[in-house]
């Protein structure tokens, strides 16, 4: 068995859990906002939908894509011995801008919810509806930039 390639294959598997909760946490943000007033029944159960979400598929799930991808980066630059000039490729810094870019979207998101908790809507419906396919974008320049590498050493 190969250890680069399992790697790879769980990340991926880690990118997909991330990816999903971060597509549909927006949208129970958009029907939160829309059908359920502070201190409703129907705001309780949106807040146990959305913190479920968060602790046991978003949270976990981002914390392995980033060890598995950090393992990746360590297997480039030592098995591989690549050194550390495989982190300055074009594509990886795509890839670690687009990822950037990821991690704070999922930090608005989780912040978003103590904002629900605390009885606030601070941003509309269309709001949530407008930004829901940002981190979709992220991924489409995320997973594009490892698979086409381009700019390679
Ligand atoms: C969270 C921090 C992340 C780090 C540090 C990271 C790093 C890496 C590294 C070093 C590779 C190996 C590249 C290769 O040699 O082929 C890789 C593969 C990959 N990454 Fe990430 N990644 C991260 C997050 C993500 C995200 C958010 C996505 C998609 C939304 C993603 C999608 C992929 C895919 C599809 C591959 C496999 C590409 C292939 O085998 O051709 N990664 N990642």
């Amino acid at each position: 068995m190969n250890l680069f390639d399992t790697l790879r294959g769980l990340h991926i598997i880690a990118v997909i859990a991330w990816m999903s909760g971060m597509m549909y946490l927006p949208r129970l943000y958009a029907y939160h906002t829309e059908t359920a007033p502070p201190g409703s029944e129907f705001d309780a159960n949106f807040l146990v939908w959305e913190r479920k979400l968060l602790k046991i598929i978003i949270n976990p799930s981002m914390i392995l894509t980033w060890i598995l991808g950090v393992s990746l980066i360590f297997w480039h630059v030592h098995a591989a011995k690549e050194g550390w000039a495989f982190l300055a490729q074009p594509w990886m810094i795509v890839k670690l801008a687009a990822v950037i870019f990821l991690s704070g979207w999922h930090g608005f998101l989780a912040g978003s919810y103590k904002k629900f908790l605390a009885g606030e809507r601070s941003k509309s419906a269309k709001f949530w509806r407008a930004t829901n396919e940002l981190p979709f974008l992220a991924a489409v320049v995320a997973v594009l930039a490892v698979t086409l590498q381009f700019g390679q050493r």
